[in-house]
């Protein structure tokens, strides 16, 4: 059974299979790294674990890059995309200096990757253009540009992008930025790292990872036990880690749509604006005449709105008053980016352990984060040098992000406090078919779904990770927490870490 009820959330990329062949981990195994997580990150990490020799293990609970990385709209930016100017605010120059080192490295990293290992997966350098937004002032521009060049980003200034009533917006354009089909890339790191003796185990939930007196990693399964030499968390979301890295970020969901528009309308780049939340533009190569327009934006804290379709209709507009040339909307969909404090991810060794690393945090530049991340722990678990590492140190204080910490920590409190109010309906015999709803039983708050079919689905509302109290997600048809990013499918099913457990069933008495 699928653990979505109905397709309407689809991406441009879900088409490509990546190591289909996977099967569900069955029995003890060995290896010398165990990659827990098949996203872009922890794909890369094995990537360059196995082409060093290493003998790798990837494991996901579900299939293979099926998780936010099939989600993504793959601009490969270097510039901070919270602001270069923002990250200098709370990093200093010479840290936003090394991040925007990194991710820039990251973007050569695919290049010489793809070309290397002949993948074909649409990868192209272009044009990165910021541009002022309609109605608002430069200001934003004018920071960026003299913070561009403080961290050494190659940058122009210019006047208006190829939209409609941006003839005399305020832009800025970075050179040799990139773009690519994620999981055509995925599918083709896939194959290398099979061929190189690597393994994929889809299907296979991690259930707990632990550091043995002798050094070995243990990362226990319904099917069986991984022994490793370490142990690399990229499960997008740490399922490591109860508090500390899970404070210092908060999840939030954003909105993407492909319409299809004649070759040639638009110049091959990358455009975002200045707004926060910001909208980004990209094209992807499509069949014969037409190519597709992929824009997003609309972003929100997770959990808190359940909205999608009127975010879809702005999203929409947006796009057509700008892009006329915009033609029928062909994909739309929906997924989570994980946001810090301080706006680089944590990548490098888990806080208090020996062998385990973690890549988590990587905000609206999860690409970039992903390969960049993959050269930090791989460089790490091998005992080389590795760059950056203070940037992304998971361990690492930001006092100047205090502000930031205190407003994404009051999510939880809000989010217990739910506990205390009415539920949404009175009773599930209230619940409509293809609806989902959240229900007070005495003390306890119950999530309820009912199918198109009138079956019913009563699981705690609690999630499984620490207890927040979830919210409906119409759209994706799952259970979503504002806290620190779990998603349950309708049927109670964990979709997304950190939580690794499924929702308590509940029995109620069902009267429709
Ligand atoms: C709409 C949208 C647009 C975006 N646009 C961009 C963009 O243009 N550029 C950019 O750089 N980034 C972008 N991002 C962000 C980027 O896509 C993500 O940050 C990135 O894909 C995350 O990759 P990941 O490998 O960390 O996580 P994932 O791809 O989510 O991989 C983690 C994997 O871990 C598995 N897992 C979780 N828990 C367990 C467990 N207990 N046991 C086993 N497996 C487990 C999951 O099933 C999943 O497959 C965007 C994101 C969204 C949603
Ligand atoms: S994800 Fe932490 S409580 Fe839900």
């Amino acid at each position: 059974m699928s653990h979505f009820a109905d397709r309407r959330s689809r991406s441009l990329w879900m088409e490509v299979a990546v190591a289909p062949n996977a099967a569900p981990l069955q029995g003890d195994k060995e290896c010398d790294v165990v990659v827990v997580g098949s996203g872009i990150a922890g794909i890369s990490t094995a990537y360059e674990l196995a082409i060093q020799g290493s003998r790798v293990m990837v494991i996901d609970r579900g299939d293979i890059a099926g998780g936010i990385t099939a989600r993504t709209t793959a601009h490969l930016g270097s510039p901070c995309d919270d602001l270069i100017s923002a990250m200098i605010g709370l990093r200093g120059e010479v840290l936003s200096r090394l991040f925007h080192e990194s991710q820039a490295a990251a973007i050569n990293r695919i290049e010489a990757v793809q070309n290397k290992e002949s993948i074909d997966c649409d990868f192209r350098r272009l044009d990165g253009y910021l541009f002022q937004a309609l109605n608002t002032d430069s200001k934003i521009i004018e920071d960026e540009l003299d913070a561009a060049r403080k961290v050494g980003a190659p940058v122009h200034r210019l006047v208006g992008v190829p939209f409609s009533h941006c003839e005399q917006q305020h832009v800025l354009r970075y050179p040799r930025q990139g773009t690519f089909h994620p999981l055509k890339y995925l599918k083709g790191l896939a194959a290398i790292i099979e061929a190189k003796g690597g393994t994929f185990h889809a299907g296979t939930v991690v259930e707990s990872i632990e550091e043995r007196d002798d050094g070995k990693v243990v990362v226990s399964t319904g099917g069986g036990k991984v022994v490793a030499r370490a142990a690399v968390v990229a499960t997008n979301s740490p399922i490591v880690d109860r508090f500390a890295l899970h404070t210092k970020m908060a999840p939030y969901r954003t909105y993407a749509m492909a319409l299809s528009i004649r070759k040639g309308a638009l110049p091959d780049a990358l455009y975002w604006d200045t707004l926060d939340p910001y909208h980004y533009v990209r094209l992807q190569p499509g069949e014969d005449r037409t190519d597709y327009l992929i824009v997003g934006g609309e972003d929100h804290k997770s959990g808190e709105a359940d909205d999608a379709e009127m975010r879809f209709q702005a999203l929409e507009a947006w796009t057509r008053n700008l892009i006329p040339a915009a033609q029928e909307v062909t994909h739309r969909w929906s997924g989570q980016v994980l946001e810090t404090i301080d706006y680089a991810g944590f990548i490098g060794k888990n806080p208090g352990s020996n062998n385990i690393y973690v890549h988590t945090g990587d905000s609206g530049q999860g690409m970039t984060h992903g390969v960049a991340g993959a050269m930090i722990n791989a460089a790490l678990i091998l005992g080389r040098d590795a760059k950056w590492t203070e940037v992304y140190a998971p361990s690492r204080k930001t006092p100047a992000a205090l502000g930031n910490f205190l407003k994404e920590n009051v999510t939880p409190v809000k989010s217990f406090a739910e506990y205390l109010a009415p539920g949404e309906l009175n009773s599930v015999s209230d619940l409509k078919t293809g609806h989902g709803a959240v229900i007070r039983q005495g003390l306890n708050k119950i999530a309820a779904y009912r199918d198109s079919s009138g079956k019913l689905y009563t699981r705690s509302a609690a999630c499984t990770h620490i207890g927040c109290h979830l919210h409906w997600n119409s759209f994706e048809t799952c259970w979503d927490c504002p806290c620190h990013g779990s998603h349950f499918a309708f049927d109670g099913t964990a979709l997304n870490a950190p939580a690794t457990s499924p929702l308590a069933e509940v029995d109620i008495e069902d009267q429709p």
